[in-house]
């Protein structure tokens, strides 16, 4: 069985499209609001909730997180830079989970997992501190055995693989390439001890093969669902990415 994040970014990016100003106007009750999407996911059946809060508050804003941590049933798994700032952020908010993700203000959305090897005592602050307050944390990175063992060495309990050059590449013939990284990378980082998510560009078409990568715990997907739920609802978007994924 493999659990269900959804992450409801890009819900926040279409409120931001027409509201950016509205909690000094409105008090931010303008549509759509990711709560109550995020609420219509899990009763479909989502088994946790994922927002990313950028640095710059492009999308998610910090009263979507603080509403969240107070009306979620399932998990809350907070993607956020790993920086002094947004670990105090953190530790104040307890999500469940942490992910850790690079972040550069240029990007309409992550690119690229986060460079452990090259940034190890930042990512062990933010592992530490945020470990100790009992929050579990996964660096999003690309399923590469270099960034695989330098975050078990950290003491992460999870990672979470970049699907994103696999999902790029679904239509050429780098495909099996691809997937066969993640695959080894699945493999690499359960040997080592972690728990092993994933998520990127996952969408109604890839499942069908993202669901036979060994070892996988937990899938974050967002663009598909939120895509999927304008035609057919949340609740049909989730529950048809459910059967997908466990059918
Ligand atoms: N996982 C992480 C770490 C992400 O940053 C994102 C969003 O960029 C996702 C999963 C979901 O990706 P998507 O919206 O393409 O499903």
């Amino acid at each position: 069985m493999i659990f269900l994040g959804v992450n409801i970014d890009h819900c926040a990016t279409l409120r931001q499209a027409r509201y950016r100003e509205a909690p000094a106007t409105t008090g931010g009750a303008v549509e759509p609001d990711p709560v109550t999407f995020a609420l219509a996911a899990e009763q479909a059946g989502a088994d946790g909730i994922t927002v990313h809060l950028r640095e710059d508050r492009r999308h998610i804003q910090d009263r979507d997180v603080w509403r969240l941590r107070e009306c979620l049933g399932t998990r809350l798994n907070l993607e956020m830079a790993c920086t002094p700032e947004m670990t105090a952020l953190a530790l104040k908010l307890k999500p469940e989970y942490v992910c850790l993700v690079p972040e550069n203000r240029q990007e309409i959305t992550t690119e690229g997992g986060l460079n452990v090897v090259g940034n190890r005592d930042r990512v062990r602050a933010c592992v530490d501190a945020l470990s100790t307050a009992g929050i579990q944390v996964s660096p999003f990175i690309d399923p590469d055995e270099p960034q695989i063992e330098a975050s078990a060495k950290l003491g992460a309990p999870l990672v979470e693989l970049h699907t994103g050059a696999y999902a790029q590449a679904y239509f050429t013939p780098r495909r099996a390439a691809e997937f066969q990284r993640l695959r080894l990378g699945a493999v690499g980082a359960h040997n080592l001890g972690l728990v092993v998510n994933a998520g990127h560009g996952i969408n109604y078409a890839n499942i069908a093969e993202i669901r036979q990568l060994p070892h996988l715990h937990e899938l974050n997907i967002g663009h598909s669902i939120v895509s999927r739920a304008l035609f057919t609802g949340v609740t049909e978007a989730v529950r048809e990415m459910k059967r997908r994924m466990n059918p």
